[in-house]
């Protein structure tokens, strides 16, 4: 499976923690060249650590809202590997409240990670994914296609990533650069421990997971993962502006 990925520069976003950390492992396994960024340096350098296999792994520190640091995530890509294959969209942030209880700083905070830095770094990796006919690959969210109360911001920001996964697929598609998007249910990691809910009701939650999702769990970060190295590789070489689900069948349920 994704033999094609083997030797191919791969830039995932977000690699310090969770999702992104488990898809830089997947990449490493399948002997990608890996850039992986992050805020936090010792968790980036667990997961570069954790990189069995890859060819060589080039790691960046900093911000993505600064946009002086995504310019210099794209340059030092380039200079390192002189190609850019595949990019992983994959770095975000969840606010939780509803229309009554979210502020404006949450609101502008959450678009501007979950979709201004995704705009902006594809933008200026987009002449390079086309030189290469590469691929993008979102990371968005059951909440981009269903309803959600309580979780406003967020789900709007996922909601406005399909729609530019949707848009640039067509854009490129004579390019032949694919985009297409993982959407994924709840998956445990650092996103849900930061809320800082109490343990009672954290564990009340896990349990309510059994019910949302119908496959009757949560789900892991190697699912995602390897969902989003099936977008990457040649497997889904006549897919692109596509949303794939990788939530249990959480998307299709009416509960
Ligand atoms: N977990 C879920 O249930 C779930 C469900 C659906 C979709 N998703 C999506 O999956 C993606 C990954 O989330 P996760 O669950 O793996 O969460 P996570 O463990 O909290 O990881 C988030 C990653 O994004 C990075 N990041 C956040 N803000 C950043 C910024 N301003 N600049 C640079 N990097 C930044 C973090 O870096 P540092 O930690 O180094 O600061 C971390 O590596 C997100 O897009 C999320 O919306 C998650």
């Amino acid at each position: 499976m994704a033999t094609s990925l083997k030797d191919k520069v791969i830039l995932i976003t977000g690699a310090s923690s969770g999702i992104g950390k488990a898809t830089a492992k997947h990449f490493a396994s399948l002997g990608s060249k890996l850039v992986i960024t992050g805020r936090n340096e010792s968790a980036l350098q667990d997961t570069a650590g954790a990189c069995k296999g890859a060819v060589d792994i080039l790691q960046f520190l900093g911000d993505l809202t600064e946009e002086s640091v995504v310019e210099e995530l794209v340059h030092k890509t380039i200079e390192h590997y002189g190609q850019l294959d595949v990019l992983v969209n994959n770095a975000g942030m969840v606010e939780m409240g509803g229309i009554e209880t979210t502020s404006l700083e949450q609101y502008d905070k959450t678009m501007n990670v979950n979709l201004r830095v995704i705009y902006h770094l594809t933008m200026l990796a987009v002449p390079h994914l086309i030189a290469t006919k590469g691929v993008i690959v979102n990371v968005s969210s059951v909440t981009s296609l269903r309803a959600f109360s309580g979780i406003l911001a967020y789900c709007l920001s996922k909601a406005a990533l399909d729609q530019f996964t949707r848009c640039i697929a067509l854009e490129l598609a004579p390019k032949q650069v694919r985009v297409n998007s993982v959407n994924p249910g709840v998956v445990i990691t650092n996103m849900h421990t930061s809320l800082k809910e109490d343990p009672k009701q954290f564990a009340e939650f896990l349990e309510q997971c059994k019910t949302t999702h119908a496959l009757g769990r949560v789900g892991e970060t190697d699912e995602v993962a390897k969902a989003i190295a099936f977008l990457a590789s040649s497997d889904s070489s006549f897919t692109t502006g596509a949303q794939l689900p990788i939530d249990g069948g959480r998307h299709v349920m009416c509960p």
